[in-house]
């Protein structure tokens, strides 16, 4: 059983599609998730992981970047994995945890990534840009914002009339089903980093295809 760490800044709604999927698959989930690590102390992410009886740590700015991996070790994570976590991942980090370290973001990376991409700054520049398509991406975290080996993409369409609220919410929807198919994936040892740096495996089913999906919505997994 993989133990798993969720750092989250947020509200937790990946944090709680990953906690919901586990769960479904019971005695044949791969992974557990054994604490929830957040920079701020009012961080939804928090309470979620409390009502759960999962260790829930507010790791404070102060308590400097060596306080996140003695968190980590201190819990024994095999698998990290950032929901919605605003802060830079400390090198030391991202190298003992390599092939071990995913984050998800609301864009089809490379677009629409780096260094102030977050949150709605993402689907601003979305619109800004007049992309007539987005969607989220899971990858490999390493020492680049946003940079590291894709593990997964999945396509939304972007309305004429959509704000940066209605997309942020289509966008989280795709999210929270990629997700935890992604986490469960590489917890299982199905999807892993190659040494070489290529993401190697199958994901454990299909994505869309486009024009061939029938009367359903051909951008959204059915819920
Ligand atoms: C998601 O949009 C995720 O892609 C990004 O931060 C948001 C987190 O939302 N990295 P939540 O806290 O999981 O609800």
């Amino acid at each position: 059983m993989q133990r798993i760490a969720v750092l989250a800044s947020g509200g937790g709604s990946n944090l709680q599609a990953i906690l919901d999927h586990l769960d479904v698959l019971g005695d044949a989930s791969p992974a557990t998730v054994v604490a929830v690590l957040s920079d701020r102390t009012g961080a939804y992410a928090l309470e979620r992981a409390r009502r759960r009886g999962i260790s829930a740590v507010h790791l404070p700015r102060a308590a400097g970047e060596g306080a996140l991996e003695q968190a980590l070790v201190a819990h024994e994570a095999d698998l990290v994995v950032l929901a919605g976590y605003l802060r830079l991942i400390p090198a030391a980090v991202v190298r003992r945890w390599t092939g071990r370290l995913v984050n998800i973001h609301p864009s089809l990376l490379p677009a629409f990534g780096g260094h102030g991409m977050y949150g709605h700054h993402v689907h601003e520049a979305v619109l800004a840009a007049g992309a007539r398509l987005t969607g989220a991406t899971v990858h490999f975290v390493n020492e680049q914002f946003d940079r590291g080996a894709i593990v997964a993409q999945w396509p939304v369409p972007v309305h004429a009339d959509d704000t940066a609220d209605t997309l942020a919410e289509r966008v989280l929807r795709v999210e929270h089903r990629i997700y935890p198919w992604c986490v469960a994936a590489i917890a299982s040892g199905a999807v892993r980093l190659a040494d070489d740096g290529r993401v190697v495996g199958a994901l454990p089913y299909q994505f869309p295809r486009f024009g061939v999906e029938g009367p359903r919505h051909p951008f959204v997994p059915d819920a």
